[in-house]
């Protein structure tokens, strides 16, 4: 399984990626902008808790990210429950050397089209905290809609920020009528 742009594949995750992963990831600069789940410091231990979680997946819905044949962040998507199963959270990094050169864009947009056309999902959808300009900068790239503002609901770094919400539906349920 194995999905490719160029000069970018998403693939399966591997236990293997452990060492990299730890590298990339403990960096304060990334963990600012996610939940209290990754990290900060984050070890080899935490990248192979991590990774002996989400190897193996039938289907796939946490990817590694390639980039010239080399491993630089992971992207994911997450399937809600009950009545939100045709909805899934959209989650990603990259390592710090590899910002600003287009890789995540077009990472999200492999894996949107991969949820849409190939999970069965409707509607894709993450939160951004206030300060990430980065991140929703790329969610619009990518056809995202902003949808509003859960105003303080994030604790973070010691103190309370907004979260901005974005979500992306599947064009062919765009303009269901039910
Ligand atoms: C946010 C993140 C995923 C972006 O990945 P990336 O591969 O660098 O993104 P891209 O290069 O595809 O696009 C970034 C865009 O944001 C812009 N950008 C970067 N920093 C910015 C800033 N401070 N303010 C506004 N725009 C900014 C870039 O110029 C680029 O836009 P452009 O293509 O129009 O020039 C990456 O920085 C990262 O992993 N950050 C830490 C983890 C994180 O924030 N995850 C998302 C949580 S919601």
């Amino acid at each position: 399984m194995e999905l490719r742009s160029g000069n970018i594949v998403l693939r399966p995750l591997r236990l293997t990626d452990a060492k990299r992963l730890a590298e990339l990831a403990n960096n304060e600069k990334i963990s600012c902008n996610l939940r209290d789940g990754f990290p900060h410091p984050y070890t080899e231990e935490d990248a192979e808790n991590f990774l002996q979680k989400f190897t193996n997946q039938n289907p796939v819905t946490f990817f590694g990210i390639d980039y010239n044949d080399e491993y630089v962040g992971n992207i994911s998507l997450v399937p809600g429950q009950d009545v939100y199963r045709k909805s899934a959270e959209i989650g990603y990094f990259i390592g710090e050397p590899y910002w600003n050169k287009g890789i995540v864009t077009t990472a999200v947009n492999l894996i949107t089209a991969y949820g849409f056309n190939h999970l069965d999902i409707i509607r894709i959808h993450t939160g951004v905290f206030e300060y990430n300009e980065a991140s929703m900068h790329v969610l619009e790239k990518c056809g995202f809609k902003k949808e509003g503002v859960f105003r303080k609901s994030v604790f973070k770094q010691n103190k309370i920020w907004d979260e901005v919400r974005y979500a992306k539906i599947n064009p062919e349920f765009e303009n269901l009528q039910v």
